[in-house]
């Protein structure tokens, strides 16, 4: 099934897919597309595909209206929209705990009009495309916390990594069992660089993360590190695709089984942003990882790809 690496795809509806900043992930046999959608009242939104091309819309799973309770562990700023001023979701992505049996969102919360608060938010649902519960919003640790995801491991821990200080720092925090609390933080990551977009995934003992540059909504050279312990030593940085990452930025690495090969492929997931404007207009950048070894990456420009 071949389709273009450039999409925007359509819903039954024929609406375009607006899950910008978002993830695949699959859940019981389905892949589930959560991203940003920003139009009207809407925060987050779900879609459901059985074949990565044809996607159903499910539901905005996070809006204005959506009901709030107090987070159990931590104190946060309940309001999702502060009153005349409104609210900023970015980079939302969902966890699914086996603990509690409940589905953790977590992202990146702004006032509209800058991005001064730098406060990460989280809410919980009983099913990935419910309407989820909003817990509030507020700063990892007291540390400022912008470009966001998060990663859970084989067996079981879970993690929000998210851009700190001003973007200098990568921060990876460890999450609590429940997914919807920060337990604390266990490695800051490439002081001063810089970075954005973190994305992390894990393929034979490996742990990837792959960055983009801050260059607003502009596309930079992108790169990634590898680490056999997340909260261990890293490796230096290495450029990941052209200088500005086919015109891209990262956002989530999806595996697919390939049952001939009888392993995985890891697909690059990125926004090309319309930018400022034209946000509305952003599409998106599915292309192949390629592994050389255990930890080499690369990922080169295909015009179609074949799911
Ligand atoms: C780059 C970030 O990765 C995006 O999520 C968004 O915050 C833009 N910057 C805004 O300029």
């Amino acid at each position: 099934m071949k389709q273009k690496s450039v999409f925007l795809p359509r819903d039954q509806f024929g609406q375009p897919v607006h899950a910008h900043g978002g993830q695949i992930v699959s859940h019981q046999g389905m892949y589930y597309w959560i991203g940003e959608d920003r139009t009207g009242r809407n925060r987050v939104a779900c879609y459901r595909s059985a074949n990565l091309r044809d996607w159903e819309f499910r539901n905005h799973i996070l809006t204005v209206d959506s009901p709030a309770k107090p987070h159990p562990q931590m104190p946060t700023d309940l309001r999702l929209c502060v009153e005349g001023a409104g609210c900023n979701i970015e980079r939302p992505k969902v966890l699914f705990c086996r603990e509690s049996g409940q589905f953790a969102l977590w992202m990146h919360w702004e006032l509209p009009d800058n991005y001064l608060e730098a406060r990460c938010a989280v809410a919980v649902c009983d099913t990935i495309d419910g309407d989820y519960t909003y817990l509030g919003s507020f700063r990892p640790i007291g540390h400022m916390s912008r470009d966001c995801t998060v990663f859970q491991d084989e067996d079981g821990s879970a993690y929000f990594i998210s851009s700190a200080r001003d973007n200098f720092d990568t921060h990876i925090y460890r999450l609590s069992p429940d997914y919807l609390a920060i337990d604390r933080l266990e490695r800051v990551l490439w002081p001063g660089q810089q970075r954005e977009a973190a994305t992390v995934f894990k393929r034979r003992g490996v742990y990837f993360m792959l960055t983009s540059g801050c260059t607003g909504w502009t596309p930079n050279q992108s790169s990634y590190g590898w680490a056999r312990n997340l909260a261990g030593e890293w490796s230096i940085r290495r450029n990941l695709g052209d200088e500005t990452t086919f015109r891209s930025q990262p956002t989530w690495v999806l595996p697919v089984y390939n049952a001939a090969a009888g392993e995985f492929d890891y697909w690059y997931l990125g926004d090309r942003w319309g930018g400022r404007g034209h946000y509305f207009e952003s599409q998106y950048v599915l292309l192949p990882l390629r592994f050389a070894g255990d930890t080499e990456l690369s990922l080169e420009w295909l015009e179609e790809i074949d799911l």
